[in-house]
């Protein structure tokens, strides 16, 4: 008789080693290279890689698909997308919001994204877009968990009310506080802003995810004040500074300070390449410099580096799928992060270190007992994964299959034969 709902026969775990995995009633039940009991249904994995799902740590689900049809941005700058995005926001309705975000976040899910930190543009009295997001939170709850982040896209200081609608977003429906320091008339306003978002995470026992130093000056530097009202706060662990791409730009004896002391203050760093190697740089000329923070040196610290696709077909990046791959693909080429070691690092950049920015002090590898959420991919391994960049052949969540793929089926017809391509390398164990 069968003693589990589920048994994945023949998987494999990032670290190499072949598992069959029992679940039952949402959990993981027994993990064990051969397990001799039966489940009521069995998957066969067929040696392929078996993770926790991915995590894409930084989103605007609200602006997205708006791109092509409801605008679009000629010069292809960040600062043309935000004045777009201002131009059609005041039109966009509750309704509108949750159709185009519910696509994407499907999107998501069946690319083997569970978790989704959506920032939400709350520089509207109407809040539109933040009630919105907070009934597809609670409607989607079964197959996504979605965090919002209260966002000031055009600034706290300079923007009328502005403080006021940071506080308010969060007693109607936002998790997280956010900000936007370098986006402020002065520096010192910039510190301001900041101090009033620490002090407001305090009072509300809330997580930080700030937009921070998301330009190429090398003077703009607030991801250090955000490291020392972290320590000042004793909010270690629970601060994300997002984007950071002045870290490229700043010399090599200030970038050292700055990850030590990150590191000191518990700091997670949230990078999307994606759309910052396609804005950053705009105003050089050659070389251009790559729009993302240093992630290798920031990881050999052990700073959890997490990694968000951030824009999807909308003003500041007309293209994606929101496939996180994608995104760890990118951050792997310009990060110069290609040893093997390396490369099962930036696999950990989509996964666990998501799921550690997401939920801090929760478990975040598979494990006994946790929740069965988990992806089987079609790749034996990290490395494969990020080099084949694959959809997923089934994703789980507590215990229940939420999203199923098959691969693509190529043929080509050679020397009289017709042959099937894979990209995978006969003989060859994908390590
Ligand atoms: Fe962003």
């Amino acid at each position: 008789m069968a003693r589990w709902n589920y048994v994945i026969r023949n998987a494999k775990l990032s670290g190499g080693e072949g598992v069959d995995i029992a679940i039952q009633d949402g959990h993981i039940a027994a993990m064990a290279p051969h397990l001799s009991e039966v489940g009521q249904e069995e998957i066969d994995a067929d040696g392929q890689l078996v993770t926790v799902p991915l995590v894409d740590a930084h989103i605007h689900l609200d602006t997205t698909l708006t791109v092509p049809g409801r605008t679009s941005n000629r010069s292809g700058t960040l600062l043309e997308g935000i004045q777009r995005w201002g131009e059609i926001k005041s039109d966009i309705t509750v309704q509108d919001v949750k159709k185009r975000a519910k696509e994407a976040i499907l999107w998501e899910i069946a690319q083997g994204t569970l978790q989704i930190r959506t920032h939400v543009d709350i520089c509207d009295e109407r809040f539109t877009a933040l009630y919105a997001l907070r009934e597809l939170k609670e409607e989607m709850a079964s197959v996504v968990d979605l965090q919002l982040v209260a966002f000031p896209q055009e600034g706290v200081l300079c923007y009328p009310h502005g403080k006021e609608l940071l506080e308010t977003a969060l007693h109607e429906g936002a998790d997280i506080v956010g900000g936007i320091p370098h986006y402020e008339w002065t520096r010192e306003d910039g510190i301001r802003e900041l101090e009033y978002v620490f002090e407001l995470a305090h009072r509300e026992g809330r997580l930080i995810d700030v937009h921070c130093d998301e330009t190429d000056d090398p003077d703009s530097r607030f991801v250090e004040t955000m490291a020392r009202l972290t320590k000042i706060h004793g909010w270690e662990g629970r601060v994300s500074a997002s984007h950071t791409t002045a870290m490229h730009s700043y010399n090599p004896a200030y970038g050292f300070k700055l990850r030590r002391i990150l590191r000191e203050a518990g700091v997670s760093v949230i990078v999307n390449p994606l759309t910052n190697v396609l804005l950053q740089g705009r105003f050089d000329d050659f070389p251009k410099r790559r729009g993302m923070a240093p992630i290798k040196e920031l990881d050999a610290l052990e700073i959890p580096v997490a990694l968000g696709f951030d824009c999807i077909m909308d003003p500041w990046y007309p293209l994606g799928t929101g496939n996180l791959l994608q995104a760890a693909w990118m951050a792997l080429h310009l990060g110069h992060m290609s040893g093997a070691e390396e490369m099962n690092r930036v696999f950990r950049m989509a996964t666990i270190n998501g799921r550690r920015v997401f939920h801090p002090g929760q478990p975040s590898d598979l494990a006994l007992q946790g929740p069965a959420d988990l992806v089987i991919w079609d790749a034996c391994s990290p490395i494969e994964a990020l080099r084949l960049l694959p959809v997923p052949r089934t994703v789980m969540r507590q215990g229940k299959i939420i999203a199923q793929s098959q691969a693509a089926h190529r043929q080509v017809y050679y020397d009289d034969r017709t042959v099937t391509v894979d990209f995978k390398p006969q003989g060859h164990n994908g390590v």
